[in-house]
């Protein structure tokens, strides 16, 4: 069989940051390519591969090692796989990293809690305030952002359209998807 250039894309960020926003451009922009791909977004994977699983560090941690797992068979067999969950702590990131050797690209997409917040797209941040929701990142939960992610995407510079500009620059710069 050819050999095809598996990766992941790990976003990490804040809720409301943008991940599946971006997330969702990309898609479009590969299917234009025609590059398939396969997509593991938090808030869908909570309703299946971790459904019951709470918002606890052992859940959150239990969490993210299942995508990683699934992003890493997936994408050692050449599919190219995009992550889209907040995966809040540096340390389980890193586990997926190794795991992943030389296929893990960590974007970081980054918009300040007071941006986020001001989104509020699912209501979330109002509750979390209210005392409705415990353990929500970034008000009552850490957040942990990277060190040295290969890409930093700042929302609140940039459109959604630029942003994924910007990872379709890196990803074919880097021989992993066809140019555009
Ligand atoms: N450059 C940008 N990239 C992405 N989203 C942006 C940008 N600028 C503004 N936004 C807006 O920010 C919001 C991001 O929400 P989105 O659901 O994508 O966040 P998320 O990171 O997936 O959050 P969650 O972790 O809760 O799933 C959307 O309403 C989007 O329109
Ligand atoms: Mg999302």
């Amino acid at each position: 069989m050819a050999e095809t250039n598996g990766f992941t894309l790990w976003f990490t960020g804040l809720s409301g940051s943008g991940k599946t926003t971006i997330t969702n451009q990309l898609v479009k922009q590969l299917r234009k390519r025609e590059v398939a791909l396969e997509v593991l977004d938090g808030d869908i994977v909570r309703e299946n591969l971790s459904k019951g699983l709470g918002f606890s560090k052992e859940d959150r941690d239990t969490n993210i090692r299942r995508i990683a797992f699934v992003a890493n068979l997936l994408s050692r067999h050449g599919v190219p796989v995009i992550t889209a969950a907040i995966s809040p702590y540096k340390e389980i990131r890193n586990e997926a990293r190794e795991m992943m050797d030389g296929r893990f690209i960590e974007a970081y997409v980054k918009a300040s809690i007071e941006t986020c917040e001001e989104r509020d797209v699912k209501g979330l941040y109002a509750k979390a305030r209210a005392g409705e929701i415990k353990e929500f990142t970034g008000v009552s939960d850490p957040y942990e952002p990277p060190d040295n992610p290969e890409l930093v995407i700042d929302t609140e510079s940039q459109s959604p359209e630029e942003s994924a500009q910007q990872i379709l620059g890196y990803l074919s710069e880097h021989g992993l998807i066809p140019a555009g």
